[in-house]
């Protein structure tokens, strides 16, 4: 049975998962986390090599201050009381997206997991946070012309190797939780040839069932890659 190289996930859904329990929408983003250290023990069991989890992206800004600054708050715990188990399984801990605008506290927190992970040769964690495919592909495109490329090195290699993904393989399964059927800006590159599986479970409530159900729904496709 096929298992996927690098599964995405959009997590979506904490707030309404929140509400369905008349709590705050932060209650719905801490159950969340929860999901999160579930579905990295699931992934690492599982054999994958790339886990690609959507937490913040570029839009999220948008959202109430204290709703930003809470979420900020719950990731550097999050990256604190985490690191004893991702040691435990040696799995890497890699940021996806632009330091730009991130409060220093977080990103120091996210450097320090990085660098306390990096031998690890188990499964890669990427987390996006900050992380918006358009801003993706303008810095890659920035950065071509910062490396001196002439017009015709500008091709889709120099490109793949100048998003945050550089090394890592395409997205073989995205997944989105909460019923919604958007791609809300993450992967738009990475996704091209990505087999889409969508379910109804909020976030909070998505689990290692969950997680094996989507994996053997990607082990029934045929993927084509355009070719016959
Ligand atoms: C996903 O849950 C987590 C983030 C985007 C931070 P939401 O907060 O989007 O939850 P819903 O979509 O409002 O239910
Ligand atoms: C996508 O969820 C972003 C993350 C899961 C981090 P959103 O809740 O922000 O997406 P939209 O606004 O419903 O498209
Ligand atoms: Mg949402």
């Amino acid at each position: 049975m096929s298992v996927p190289a690098h599964v995405a996930i959009i997590m979506d859904g904490n707030g309404r998962w929140a509400a369905q329990r008349g709590l705050p929408r932060i209650k719905g983003h801490k159950a969340g986390v929860r999901a999160v250290e579930r579905i990295l023990e699931a992934a690492s069991e599982a054999g994958l090599q790339h886990l690609s989890l959507y937490a913040f992206s570029t839009e999220n800004w948008k959202r109430p201050a204290g709703e930003v600054m809470a979420l900020m708050a719950l990731l550097r715990i999050y990256l604190r009381v985490f690191l004893p188990s991702l040691r435990q399984k040696r799995i890497r801990f890699h940021h996806l997206g632009s330091r730009e605008g991130i409060p220093p506290g977080v990103l120091a927190d996210m450097d320090t997991l990085a660098e306390a992970t990096r031998n690890h040769e188990g499964l890669c964690f990427h987390l996006a946070v900050n992380y918006g495919s358009r801003l993706e592909l303008a810095q890659a495109a920035r950065r071509c012309v910062e490396d001196g490329l002439s017009p015709e090195a500008v091709d889709e290699a120099a490109l793949n190797d100048r998003l945050w993904t550089a090394g890592v393989p395409d997205v073989d399964l995205l997944i989105r939780t909460s019923g919604e059927h958007r791609i809300s800006n993450f992967m738009l590159w990475q996704a091209a040839y990505a087999e889409f599986h969508l379910t109804d479970c909020l976030w909070p409530d998505f689990g290692p069932a969950e997680l094996r159900a989507a994996l053997d729904d990607y082990a029934t496709r045929d993927r084509r890659f355009g070719g016959l």
